[in-house]
């Protein structure tokens, strides 16, 4: 079942689980130094847990473990301190008003393919729908297998554009008609 962070008493635990699970589906693997380490998991996660908790979901097993979560913001265009941390973030910065929030999701290796995800997904795009937002968003590559993931759970307005040489691929999905959606 979808459970919120913030809604759990004893916080670290799940946010082991949720450093687990980043570290399993990161594509960067090696690091020189451990403060490297710790630094590469703060840029994508750091803001989430500290700015947006009620955004932070998890999945939790019948046994209590953690097997997915997703980190939430709801105003990507107010989230300076992402601005400069994300790579790429703000290559599609044009694109956050017809969708204001964007979302990380990620699964444990071993649980993967099982509606985990999209679940985590409805939960924050209902949270997001019932706060009256425009849309929401993702970015990803191109060529990642987790576009057609991203495509069936409805992200069907795409943008491809390129940061530093490597193609990104910016993927929205509406939750009300705004001005601008
Ligand atoms: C993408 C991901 C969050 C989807 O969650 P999930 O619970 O596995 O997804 P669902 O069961 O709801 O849907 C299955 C779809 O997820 C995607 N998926 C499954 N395993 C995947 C993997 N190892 N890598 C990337 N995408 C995967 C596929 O699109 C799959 O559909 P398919 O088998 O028809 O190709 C999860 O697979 C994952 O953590 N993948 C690796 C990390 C990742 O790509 N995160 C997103 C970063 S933008």
């Amino acid at each position: 079942m979808v459970i919120r962070l913030t809604d759990i008493p004893e916080k670290g635990p799940a946010v082991a689980d949720l450093t687990d699970i980043f570290f399993q589906s990161s594509s960067r693997t090696s690091f020189a130094t451990a403060a490297e380490r710790t630094a590469f998991l703060a840029r994508w996660t750091a803001y989430y847990l500290d700015h947006c908790p009620d955004d932070v979901l998890l999945w939790r097993e019948a046994d209590g473990s953690i097997t997915g979560y997703l980190t939430g913001c709801r105003d990507s265009a107010g989230a300076i301190p992402l601005h400069d941390g994300l790579p790429g973030y703000t290559v599609f910065a044009d694109c956050f008003a017809a969708f204001p929030a964007h979302l990380h999701v990620n699964c444990r290796p071993d649980r993967r393919g099982r509606g985990i995800g999209a679940a985590l997904i409805e939960a924050f795009a209902s949270d997001c729908a019932g706060a009256g937002l425009a849309g929401l968003h993702i970015v990803t590559a191109p060529s990642a297998r987790n576009v057609q993931f991203y495509a069936r759970a409805g992200f069907d307005h795409r943008v491809d554009r390129a940061w530093a040489g490597h193609p990104l691929l910016f993927m929205g999905r509406r939750l009300h008609q705004g001005p601008q959606a």
